[in-house]
């Protein structure tokens, strides 16, 4: 075993031969867009980012699904399994089985197993000082998604949400991968800043994070200033906070601990790398990507927000 539990990091790796190894991650969670076939997309789309991050290739997939046909039209099941089917077809992953469980809440996610070189893994920790950080994709969904729940978010942010969600981290990887990159994870559950920390954790290394630079999605700011922040974003922040150093508004950290469904790669390169990293990556579509802070010696195991 190459990455197990206690390395905490995005996926499981086993190797099977010096030459190869199997990447794999689970994940699955409830609706977070009102369209069953979005959410199926956005569902498998998170489920390999995972495999992404690790700069895997994805080859097989199983659904897990909780659904109670008493409860829901079976037409909504349908819908999400071909929104999955969609974006594995799209990444070139085969649907090789599945397992479904009745329940009245609705999940679907996916189990997927990727290959990769046992000696290519980008692992999470691995970051050197004077590396610069590079996001891939906006941030805010957790509190789009609260505002969609709420019925106040606005049609075109949602679209641009859903959009984003729904953008596999391939390409993100496959150009990753053309670069020297010391460590990557993806953004989610933890937040930005909680994925972030992911990279120095249990290293000699600190972070400095530029709000400014940060890409958000729209309306993200105004929806935190009128209370739409979901629950984990508190829970977040308060298991986190003790390792941030900045004099930013509480706003700012709402935002920065926002967790985030099918969010961007995070990396972490020489900045040299980086700034040729973005520049390919705007060239071929990820508009997103961006230079937001840099790994430095001091502060020490903090994050230091600007
Ligand atoms: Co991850």
């Amino acid at each position: 075993m190459i990455l197990g539990l206690k390395d905490r990091d995005d996926a499981g790796v086993y190797k099977l031969r010096d030459d190869l190894a199997v990447v794999e991650h689970l994940d699955f969670f409830t609706p977070i867009v009102d369209d069953p076939y979005d959410f199926g997309q956005v569902a498998a789309a998170n489920a390999l980012s995972d495999i992404y991050a690790k700069g895997g290739r994805p080859i097989t997939a199983m659904n897990i699904v909780c659904f109670s046909g008493e409860k829901m039209d079976i037409w909504v099941l349908g819908e999400i399994l071909r929104g999955g089917l969609n974006k594995l077809t799209e990444a070139g992953v085969a649907l090789v089985g599945g397992h479904s469980v009745d329940d009245p809440e609705i999940k679907y996610g996916l189990a997927v197993t990727g290959l990769i070189h046992p000696k290519k893994i980008i692992k999470k920790k691995g970051a050197k000082a004077g590396d610069a950080l590079v996001l891939t994709k906006a941030i805010g969904t957790g509190v789009i998604n609260t505002a969609m729940k709420a019925g106040v978010a606005d049609k075109r942010t949602v679209a641009i949400t859903t959009r984003q969600m729904k953008t596999l981290n391939r390409k993100a990887s496959e150009i990753m991968l053309d670069f020297k990159v010391h460590a990557a994870t993806d953004v989610t559950g933890f937040g930005l800043l909680g994925h972030a920390y992911g990279l120095i954790e249990d290293s000699s290394l600190g972070l400095v994070i530029d709000f400014s630079k940060i890409p958000l999605l729209p309306n993200v700011g105004k929806y935190v200033r009128e209370g739409l922040v979901p629950g984990g974003t508190y829970r977040n922040r308060d298991f986190r906070l003790s390792s941030v150093e900045t004099k930013l508004p509480e706003e700012a950290m709402l935002i920065l601990f926002d967790p985030q469904t099918s969010g961007g790669l995070l990396i972490a390169l020489s900045k040299r790398d980086a700034e040729k990293l973005v520049r390919r990556m705007r060239e071929e579509g990820i508009k997103g990507a961006v230079i937001i802070g840099e790994v430095v010696r001091e502060p020490k195991g903090k994050i230091r927000v600007i």
